[in-house]
């Protein structure tokens, strides 16, 4: 396994690209999903989506606080309800955060790395994530939802963001 290089809006195109579905999955691809999990950890994100290491494919990797990581390969949100305020900053927008509404619960189904069909219902930070990392494989940020400037914060280094997609 590997430490990837994150990429960084908006010097990397590759993040405003919408990913390709991934045909089939081999080695390369089991190899990328253990490297973005490794890059994930270190990076302390919950989450982690292949545009963000450079790859234009999709598959994302999440792991909430005290569980073990899963990778979703070609994820589809089938169902968004409710609503939450969350305050959430990304690995390849470093230095900010912001204030946006996401849905409070997703339905979101796809494969999991052995090729079998997934589906996860999801709440809370959950949610937030699914939401955060397939809307990288899309070609779109968090900032995209950022409906008022004002509710774009630089970060203070002294207190840094728990628990952030990636
Ligand atoms: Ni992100």
């Amino acid at each position: 396994m590997a430490v990837l290089e994150i990429c960084h809006f908006p010097d990397d195109r590759v993040l405003r690209q919408k990913a390709k579905k991934v045909p089939a999955i081999d080695a390369s691809i089991e190899r990328l999903i253990d490297d973005m999990i490794e890059t994930m950890q270190q990076a302390r994100g919950v989450g982690l989506a292949a545009p963000q290491v450079g790859v234009s494919l999709r598959v994302i990797v999440l792991q909430m606080p005290g569980e073990e990581p899963i990778a979703l390969i070609n994820p589809e949100m089938v169902e968004r309800s409710g609503e939450q305020d969350v305050t959430e900053g990304c690995l390849s927008v470093p230095g900010y955060y912001g204030h946006i509404r996401r849905p409070a619960e997703v339905v979101v189904k796809g494969k999991n790395r052995w090729g079998k069909a997934s589906r996860i219902k999801a709440s809370g930070l959950m949610a937030e994530a699914l939401e955060h990392e397939i809307d990288h494989l899309n070609g779109m940020l968090y900032i995209d939802h950022v409906e008022d400037p004002e509710n774009l914060h630089e970060i203070d280094p002294l207190v840094p963001l728990e628990h952030q997609p990636g």
